[in-house]
């Protein structure tokens, strides 16, 4: 049986974007595409390969890699254990059968190695039993119209294989680009002593690796603010003391100097006459 068309096993559309980024274009690339799957009511996350708990592989059945190829045909940084991980010879053929996926790679055709990061990586995952998504995509710096050229095309093709294998809920429809999405972190002022940290979590607070921003149920922040607060206050206390201070110092040295001058004045004039 193939991944197509099914949910997670929790029933719920999700959507992982994996990246390598050396430099921050492909990390952009796949946040992009975590915003446009939002918008086709996927709970999306965007993460470094390095930054994901490969123990939930498993649990997921959609994904991305947007990779670039960094040095003389070198793995981004934040990809390398990712990357090694799949090397393993121990892995067996049929590792990430449960896996619909497909990769976009960023490149420059002005090197030798080019875009071949995205290409063992693809190689790899096909090695591991992933079912393609959607054939791989390349993006090439020497394009005149830069890395767009290629990745909006590829992109609108991309939402057509994921939506004919995931179907958007009965009666949604793809949110337009001038309808903003809802924030991503929620942040709640609470008063001194409140309790209702402990009682309303319901999704705890900064869980990177557990947690996708998901559409309908946005993730709430708590913070607690009585530290901010007392250090308002003190800060706010002391400037006020040293203005105070800074004001009598120049009434007083402005007083003094026009008591003393005009005394300085006529001792003078009184020396000049005798
Ligand atoms: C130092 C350096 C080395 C690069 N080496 C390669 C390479 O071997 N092959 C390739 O296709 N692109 C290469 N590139 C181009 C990058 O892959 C491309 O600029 C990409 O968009 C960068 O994405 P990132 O910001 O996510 O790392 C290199 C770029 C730099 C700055």
């Amino acid at each position: 049986m193939t991944a197509q068309g099914l949910p997670n096993s929790d029933g719920r559309r999700r959507l992982l974007v994996l990246y390598g980024s050396q430099t921050g274009s492909a990390q952009e690339t796949a946040e992009r595409i975590a915003r446009e799957g939002k918008r086709r009511h996927f709970e999306t996350r965007a993460c470094a390969m390095d930054h994901y708990d490969r123990s939930k592989m498993a649990e997921e059945n959609l994904v991305i890699f947007v990779c670039s190829t960094t040095g003389n045909g070198e793995p981004p940084d934040n990809m390398r254990n990712f990357w090694s991980f799949l090397l393993r010879k121990s892995l067996p053929a049929t590792a990430l059968e449960h896996l619909l996926a497909t990769v976009f790679g960023l490149g420059d055709s002005s090197y030798p190695a080019y875009n071949v990061v995205a290409k063992r990586l693809d190689r790899r995952l096909q090695q591991l039993g992933v079912k393609e998504l959607h054939p791989r995509g390349e993006g090439d710096d020497q394009h005149p119209l830069g890395l767009d050229a290629m990745l909006s095309p590829w992109l609108e093709a991309l939402w057509v294989s994921v939506l004919e294998a995931f179907p958007m809920p009965e009666g949604a429809s793809i949110l337009p680009p001038e309808e903003a999405l809802p924030p991503r972190l929620k942040i709640k002022i609470l008063e001194e002593g409140s309790t209702e940290v402990a009682s309303s979590q319901a999704v705890p607070a900064f869980e990177p690796q557990a947690k996708y921003a998901t559409h309908a149920a946005p993730c709430k922040v708590t913070v607690l603010t009585t530290l901010t607060m007392n250090l308002t206050l003190t800060l706010t206390l002391t400037l006020t003391l040293t203005l105070a201070l800074t004001l009598t110092l120049t009434l007083t040295l402005t007083f003094t100097l026009t008591r003393i001058a005009p005394c300085k004045a006529t001792v003078l004039s009184n020396k000049r006459l005798s």
